[in-house]
């Protein structure tokens, strides 16, 4: 399957299935998982944060997992679109230690090897797909496990479709304004799992350098390196924000966006468009994959091998 059509098949990716895994019964919720996979849980647990939950929840890249995980009533979701990613599984195998309850999604991989082995709940999402690519199947697994509504899922599905020429405008118009800059994507808390998705798309997908920093956050250190004339011309801004968003961080988007001008930047200033947070959310995310995927056209590359990350894993199998 080409990129494009991977990146078309994204609405039809989001399926709500049936779960009946009760949340009430975890006191901590631990998203595991890395790169395309990883994202997955900084969604779930701003979706969960912007519906007051009030389970604490995390999203834990890395090995291990956090001392607190320690017992049945704590639930560890490990995500790895491979199955194979060895911090994922270095989470599976602390989470089996300590006695949690763990759930695992993967197309295949060591991950499900080990989760059927210990007669663990796993989730499997299509194969043949790039990891960051199949963000729809494996965010679908999680939010239902969550407990979304159907209705709120295909909300934000039929908002994707119907919304798809104008989302793969913006990201074409976005990619253009990109070209040839460093691009700095500014975001608000509840974009924050956004502007992450979107840099990390434009590395893997553009091949080239990105950042973000949120507010407010970044109105006590990052804005004063704007200071600096001849790298701020380097770079390209965009400012992301929700319409949901706390009122002083939506005042402060406004003087971020002043501040810019004031320095003769107009940046890209977008946030989501949909009835719910989670369609807003999926929009703006799929805008940055489409920005991302023409950004990799204009440099004259292919959006889907990361020649160097798979470099990486097999040198770190050698040892
Ligand atoms: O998109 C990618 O290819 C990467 O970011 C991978 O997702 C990352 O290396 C982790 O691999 P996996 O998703 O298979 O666990």
């Amino acid at each position: 399957m080409s990129p494009e059509e991977m990146l078309k098949s994204f609405p039809d990716q989001l399926q709500w299935e049936k779960t009946d895994i009760d949340r009430s019964l975890y006191r901590t919720i631990t998203f595991c998982g890395m790169g395309g996979s990883g994202i997955v849980g900084d969604i779930a647990k701003s979706w969960l944060e912007h519906r007051g939950c009030n389970v604490v929840a995390i999203s834990h890249r890395g090995y291990g997992l956090p001392n607190y995980v320690n017992g049945e009533e704590h639930l560890v979701i490990c995500t790895s679109y491979s199955g194979n990613t060895e911090e994922t599984i270095s989470n599976f195998e602390t989470a089996m230690k300590r006695d949690a309850t763990v759930i695992c999604i993967s197309s295949g991989g060591k991950l499900e090897e080990l989760a059927k082995k210990s007669g663990v709940l796993h989730l499997k999402v299509p194969s043949g797909f790039a990891p960051r690519y199949a963000l729809g199947y494996m965010l679908s697994k999680i939010l239902t496990l969550l407990g979304v509504e159907k209705d709120e899922l295909e909300d934000a599905k039929e908002n994707l479709k119907t919304s798809y020429e104008e989302i793969k405008k913006k990201g074409e118009e976005i990619a253009n304004k990109l070209n040839g800059y460093i691009p700095i994507i500014y975001a608000t808390p509840l974009t924050e799992a956004c502007a992450f998705r979107w840099k990390t798309q434009i590395n893997e997908n553009s091949k080239t350098q990105a950042y973000f920093a949120t507010l407010p956050e970044m109105h006590h250190n990052e804005v004063v390196g704007l200071d600096n004339a001849e790298i701020r011309s380097k770079c390209a801004f965009i400012v992301m924000f929700d319409l949901k968003d706390h009122e002083r961080v939506r005042r402060r988007v406004d003087i971020t966006i002043r501040l810019l001008k004031d320095l003769g930047i107009v940046p890209v200033a977008i946030g989501g468009d949909g009835n719910s947070y989670l369609a807003r959310l999926l929009y703006l995310i799929h805008v940055g994959d489409w920005a991302s995927y023409y950004l990799a056209g204009k440099y004259g590359f292919e959006p889907l091998p990361v020649k160097v990350i798979d470099w990486i894993k097999e040198e770190l199998l050698k040892l």
